[in-house]
């Protein structure tokens, strides 16, 4: 089966690659990927000289590239290139506009017209918006995105849905809670406290640090996104959560206490603004359809994810370099 996958050499993307082709179907993977600050070749670079896997770089805005691609006996298309991070796109709106709406557009076009048989969409839980204390998200909940990045991709899942529905394009969408594991760019918290807590730097905690966030290993969420590829029904949404909820505070105490580092370090700073306070997801339907469920803890996910880290220290130094720390400087004050 010849795939093409976008975003590969960002952090899902990578470990979705590596993960499909260490199975024993016979699957042949196109990576296209722009390479912007959160893609990184040093991802995959162990597939280097795989005939099983080629990487194009470009753009999903770019119309004639991805037609071509897509003509080129492409099967399947499995989409997750997009600007990914809250804070970004709080910041500055317009590039998460650009390839999470116009990038989808792009890319279902294409997919329409080279016929491809299974477009997966991969999409958020920030599209439901914020939860209370209680209850759950299910694919029926109704559209609330509260943050640019949240808006940017409920409009790409409703121009998913418009194209199942006027085209009959064969597509699904998979909506995932906070994915953490290998390969994560250290802005996002989990990587950001883990590194920070072992360089002896502050864990910066958004506002009173009791907001709750549903923690899903990242190789449960490439299993599931498998099983959507196959099995999945057309036109439909499925959720995939870990059902590992955790306050941030939780969190910053569960990593400072993996690293072996002091609770001191943990540092409260100003909130996100329209800062979600709750996400849970129900995910019968993946259990039911397709029999998946999430299979690691948040206990053993983080002690996994903290010796990847530890073992990985040039990987993670180099991404915190010059520009890294312009971004961190704008976001967080100087420190
Ligand atoms: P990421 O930021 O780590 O990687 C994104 C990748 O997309 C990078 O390799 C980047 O170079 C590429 N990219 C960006 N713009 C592009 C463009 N215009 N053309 C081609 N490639 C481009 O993101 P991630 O955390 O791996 O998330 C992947 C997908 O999963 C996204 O669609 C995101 O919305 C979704 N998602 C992520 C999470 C999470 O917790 N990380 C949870 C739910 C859903
Ligand atoms: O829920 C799925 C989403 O999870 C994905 O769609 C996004 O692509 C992904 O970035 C992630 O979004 P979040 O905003 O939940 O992730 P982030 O790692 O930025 O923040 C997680 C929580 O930690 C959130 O409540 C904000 C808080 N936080 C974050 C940072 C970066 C802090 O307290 N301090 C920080 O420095």
């Amino acid at each position: 089966m010849k795939i093409l996958v976008t975003g590969g050499c960002g952090f899902i993307g990578s470990n979705f690659i590596r993960h499909l082709l260490r199975q024993a179907e016979a699957y042949h993977v196109v990576n296209l990927d722009a390479l912007t600050y959160a893609g990184n070749p040093a991802n995959l670079e162990d597939l280097q000289g795989d005939p099983r896997y080629t990487f194009v770089q470009g753009d999903i805005c770019d119309r004639p590239l991805v037609s071509q691609l897509m003509a080129d006996g492409v099967e399947a298309v499995v989409h997750l290139a997009a600007e990914s991070h809250v804070d970004r796109s709080i910041l500055d709106a317009a590039a998460f506009v650009r390839t999470n709406v116009l990038g989808t557009q792009t890319l279902l076009d294409a997919a329409r017209q080279a016929g491809v048989r299974r477009f997966v969409h991969v999409s958020t839980d920030e599209v439901y918006g914020a939860l209370g204390e209680t209850g759950h998200f299910t694919e029926d909940s109704p559209l609330a995105p509260n943050s640019p990045y949240a808006a940017s991709k409920a409009a790409s899942d409703l121009l998913v849905r418009a194209y199942v529905q006027t085209y009959g394009l064969p597509a699904v969408i998979t909506r995932s809670s906070n994915n953490y594991g290998p390969y994560q760019f250290p802005e996002k918290v989990m990587p950001l406290f883990i590194t920070n807590a072992m360089e002896g730097r502050e864990l910066p905690v958004y506002g009173d640090g009791q907001h709750v966030r549903d923690w899903l290993f990242v190789e449960d969420n490439c299993e599931g996104l498998r099983r959507v590829l196959h099995a999945g029904r057309v036109g439909e949404i499925y959720n995939i959560g870990g059902g590992q909820e955790c306050t941030n505070l939780a969190l910053a105490r569960l990593i400072v206490q993996a690293v072996g580092a002091s609770e001191r370090l943990i540092t409260f700073v100003t909130d996100r603004p329209a800062h979600d306070r709750r996400y849970a997801l129900r995910c019968d339907k993946m259990a039911a359809e397709l029999g998946w469920r999430p299979r690691v803890t948040l206990a053993q996910g983080v002690a996994q994810t903290v010796a990847w880290y530890r073992a990985h220290e040039s990987w993670w130094r180099a991404l915190k370099g010059q520009a890294y720390q312009a971004y961190y400087q704008r976001q967080y004050g100087p420190r």
